[in-house]
């Protein structure tokens, strides 16, 4: 069965480095025959998480949306900028949104799941240290997040202003990573 991926980045500006890196690596994993579709948070815009505003009005179009697309994917590959040496807040935000169940809902659309996570940022680490804590909250979601993770570091002089990145060899080893995973998945029959 082929992998189905859902990938997107924890950032929903124009120019965003981890949007970039998201679909070089979609891009791997499709030539590796992974069935896979990126989606830009900002499509998706929701409010702040408030109990209250959950309360009164329920989910939001936009969360429920969301949440119909990961329910029908079994992998989703994240790229998560690093904030304030953590993950970034349209990232949590999101999951703690799609992380709510809706009336008659009966099945979380994080079960059973496996997620591969990747950062890019302009510092050395190139936001490792903000994936720490994406995979720890993922884990605790009870997602299953593959070990293999990558961190693109000075991220400013990665990538064109177009999306590809300057060096082609090193996309080339990013395409390999996605094509990696869709390997791992296949093996785990994700
Ligand atoms: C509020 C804020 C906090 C940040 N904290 C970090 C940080 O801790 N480590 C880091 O490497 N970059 C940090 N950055 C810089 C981001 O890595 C940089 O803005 C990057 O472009 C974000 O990813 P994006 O382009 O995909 O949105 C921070 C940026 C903002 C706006």
């Amino acid at each position: 069965m082929k992998p189905k991926i859902l990938a997107f980045a924890g950032s929903t500006h124009t120019d965003s480095f981890n949007k970039k890196l998201v679909k070089i690596v979609a891009a791997g994993a499709k030539e590796a025959d992974a069935d896979v579709t990126v989606i830009d948070l900002r499509d998706f815009q929701m409010s702040l998480y408030d109990e209250d505003l959950e309360r009164q009005e329920g989910l939001s179009p936009n969360t429920r949306k969301l949440k119909e697309f990961m329910l029908s994917y079994h992998v989703f590959l994240i790229s998560s900028p690093e904030y304030n040496s953590s993950i970034s807040g349209v990232l949590k935000n999101t999951l703690d949104w799609t992380s709510r169940q809706s009336d008659g809902e009966s099945i979380s659309c994080f079960k059973d799941k496996v997620a591969g996570l990747m950062s890019a940022s302009p510092s050395r680490l190139g936001g490792l240290r903000g994936l720490v804590y994406v995979r720890m909250i993922l884990e605790n979601m009870g997602i299953l997040v593959i070990p293999k993770q990558i961190a693109i570091s000075k991220a400013h002089e990665a990538f064109n202003s177009n999306g590809p990145m300057k060096e082609p060899k090193q996309e080339q080893q990013i395409k390999s990573i996605g094509a990696n995973l869709s390997q791992i998945l296949l093996k785990l029959n994700a």
